[in-house]
This record gives C-alpha cells, sequence and structure tokens, in this order.
C-alpha cells in the first residue's frame, strides 16, 4: 500500500509538467526570499562572521570524521557568537552585505531556498527563553513566540525525544512549499526535502568546529509542531529538527 508514494522519490514527474503554466512564467512575483517580519518587530542583529572571536577552524577532515548524532547535551550555554556561526553555515548567505542576490552557504534546487529557520533558545547566552526566527538577508534574529513550557512542548511535540527539550537550542525548519513552486510547480516536493538534508548537514559539521552536537530529528508529531510554532500548516510547516548543545564528555 506504501508503495505509490516510492514515485514521490523519482523526478518522472518533470515530463509531465507544463513549465509554460507555472507561476513563474506566467509572470507572477516571486515570493520573498526570507518570510517579511511583522511591522515594528525588532530585529536582534547577529555578531558578523567578519567580528567572530571565539569561533576555531577546525579541519574539514575532522568535522567530517568526528561528526555523529549527539543526543547528550551539558548544562553549558551556548554564545551568540556560536548560534551566529550556526546559522550562517545553514541558510547565511554567502557573501557578506546588503546584497542583492539569494546565495548562501548551502545549496537550494534553482536557489529557491525555501525553507524558514526558527530557533527554540533554550539556553543561549543573550537571548530570553523563545522561539526565534533567523533572517539570513539581515543575519538576525526576530522573536517569534514565547511558550512559558517550551521544554515541554518540544519534548512532546517529538513523540517524547526528551533531548529535544534539554538541547541548548533547537533548531526547527519549516517550508514554504509557494517559494518552490514558483519555478517548479509540481516538481517542488523532493528537491524542498533534498534542501533540507544539505542544510542539517552543514548543521552537524559546524557543531563539531564548536565543541557542539546535533541530532537529525525527522519523527514529530506535525500538527504539534506546527501549533508550537504558529504556522498554518499548509502554505508553512516543519519539516525537520535538530536539537543542539555543547558536547558532554
Ligand atoms: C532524515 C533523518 C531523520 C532522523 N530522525 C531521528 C529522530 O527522529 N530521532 C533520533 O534520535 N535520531 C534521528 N536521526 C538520527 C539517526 O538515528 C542517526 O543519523 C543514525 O542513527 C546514524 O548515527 P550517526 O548520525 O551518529 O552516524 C535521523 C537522521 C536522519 C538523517
Amino acid at each position: 500500500m506504501y508503495k505509490d508514494n516510492r514515485d514521490f522519490l523519482k523526478d518522472s514527474i518533470r515530463k509531465k509538467i507544463d513549465f509554460s503554466k507555472t507561476a513563474q512564467s506566467r509572470g507572477l512575483a516571486q515570493p520573498p526570499w526570507q518570510k517579511p517580519c511583522p511591522p515594528g518587530a525588532e530585529k536582534i542583529a547577529l555578531p558578523a562572521r567578519d567580528k567572530w572571536q571565539g569561533i576555531p577552524g577546525l579541519k574539514l577532515e575532522e568535522a567530517i570524521a568526528g561528526r555523529k548524532s549527539r543526543r547528550n547535551f551539558a548544562e553549558q550555554a551556548l554564545r551568540l557568537e556560536e548560534l551566529a556561526f550556526l546559522l550562517w553555515a545553514t541558510q547565511g548567505l554567502r557573501e557578506a552585505g546588503a546584497a542583492r542576490h539569494n546565495f548562501r552557504t548551502v545549496p537550494s534546487a534553482g536557489c529557491r531556498h525555501a525553507s524558514e529557520t526558527y530557533v527554540a533558545a533554550l539556553r543561549v547566552e543573550g537571548l530570553e527563553k523563545a522561539i526565534y526566527r533567523y533572517l539570513p538577508l539581515d543575519h538576525a534574529l526576530v522573536e517569534f513566540v514565547r511558550h512559558p513550557d517550551l521544554e515541554e512542548q518540544l519534548i512532546r511535540g517529538t513523540f517524547g525525544q526528551a533531548f529535544c527539550g534539554k538541547a541548548a537550542a533547537t533548531f526547527i525548519w519549516t517550508a514554504i512549499p509557494e517559494r518552490m513552486e514558483w519555478r517548479y510547480g509540481g516538481a517542488s516536493y523532493k528537491v524542498i526535502a533534498l534542501d533540507a538534508g544539505h542544510i542539517c548537514q552543514n548543521l552537524y559539521l559546524a557543531c563539531e568546529n564548536i565543541g557542539a552536537g546535533a541530532c537529525a530529528v525527522a519523527a514529530y508529531d506535525q500538527e504539534e509542531m506546527d501549533k508550537v510554532l504558529g504556522v498554518d500548516g499548509r502554505d508553512e510547516f516543519v519539516i525537520y529538527l535538530a536539537p543542539v548543545g555543547k558536547v558532554s564528555f
């Protein structure tokens, strides 16, 4: 009964799509590269890459060799600079400044970058406990939502995976499918999933560089997690998570 779903992994659909009918071909404006902020929302500037002082330069080979899924985290908080590094590594613009491009540190089909990054900051120096959204074009955070029982909500939303509520920060990625559909129509969904893999792998490698660890989490309660973020579950919904914390030895 599941075999029909295998087509999701194939690209046969591309031959069936009339690309002259996509939103892009019809001349419709492309959806914004980054979800707009509510009017008046305060942007929390993150330390820029050329100002980082305590980000080591682990050899890539060592980061790759050392990478593993880590689920035991130390009590230690992440420094804001370290969070800035992880956000840059996973979604940062490839060239700094007010560039009018959308090239990031991770690849994306058609450079559409159809995901948004939320961080449930539980122990990050300089940040109140809350969920923030990363703004790649500004290299800044905007506070999104506060829940007094954020830890419990993260655990409940991941079917009891306790380390999701014990991390210093849990990354939560959503998809905004329209960004990809604008160009690729029905051929969008597989590539959105592929893009998420690149993002999470960069997070794993970047964590190795700062003595932290991450664990990819794809087993979560869709409706519950969408509710935690307050996204509508249709035009934007959670697709992947990764708790991050300093490694406890
Ligand atoms: C797509 C994907 C989904 C995953 N989902 C979960 C999860 O929900 N919970 C969990 O504990 N680990 C999850 N993992 C981590 C895997 O269990 C882990 O990668 C695997 O055991 C191999 O270990 P390693 O990453 O240390 O090499 C996931 C990994 C991937 C790539």
